[in-house]
């Protein structure tokens, strides 16, 4: 794992085999979202380092002990929709007790700037740890404006997740929020014209959702 202080880029093997999948033109959309959410399983272990802990005691079929369990971690997870949706199976499974809020921004083709058309967070967002999930981080303007938008709820804390990076995102969202870990499954080459990642997985959410 490449660690850079907030910048947690995942070279895990199992990771890497299941991008490569991801990758694939030819993995099929249900393939496509299952992997999806088996790698968002696999970075939680990463992402969750921090959780805290408290003790319970509990009977083993010898005998009672103290042992750790987790803490009341109060998290709240936001997709950014809509392929961020496709990562909410993955860390449900990990910790089912979050919360989920939703953010909606469509990219504007001709600016490559997002437009906010969607946005529902618990009421309650003080002193919760607010995770933004995006599977893909390419310019890093829709991350920036995601959680610029959480801020305004004073979190106690954001991190941000994402299955791929490019440079350009991660440059832009580390300069824009220098206090939110960004924790990704590899970071590509390059951004295309387009905004598209290089060589990258193409439109995440076509994939997950067979839009395409
Ligand atoms: N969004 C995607 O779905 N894919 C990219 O490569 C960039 C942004």
């Amino acid at each position: 794992m490449t660690s850079n202080k907030k910048i947690m880029i995942m070279n895990h093997p199992l990771i890497q085999h299941k991008l490569t999948l991801l990758r694939n033109k030819n993995t099929s959309y249900k393939e496509f979202r299952e992997l999806i959410s088996e790698v968002t399983m696999l970075m939680c272990y990463e992402s969750m380092r921090d959780l805290a802990l408290e003790k319970v005691e509990i009977e083993t079929p010898l005998e009672t002990s103290m042992f750790n369990t987790l803490g009341e971690n109060r998290l709240i997870f936001v997709p950014i929709l809509r392929a961020g949706l496709g990562m909410i199976e993955g860390v449900m499974k990990m910790l089912p007790t979050a919360r989920i809020g939703h953010l909606g921004f469509y990219r504007d083709h001709k600016t490559l700037q997002p437009v906010e058309y969607y946005s529902k967070l618990p009421s309650q967002t003080e002193n919760e740890e607010i995770v933004v999930l995006d599977p893909m981080l390419a310019t890093g303007g829709t991350a920036i404006d995601g959680i610029n938008m959480v801020k305004r709820r004073n979190p106690r804390s954001v991190k941000f997740m994402c299955i791929l990076a490019s440079p350009q995102g991660i440059e832009a969202l580390s300069k824009a929020h220098p206090d939110v870990s960004i924790y990704c499954g590899a970071c590509d080459r390059d951004l295309n014209e387009h905004g598209y990642i290089l060589p990258g997985l193409g439109d995440a959410g076509d994939r997950i959702f067979g839009t395409d």
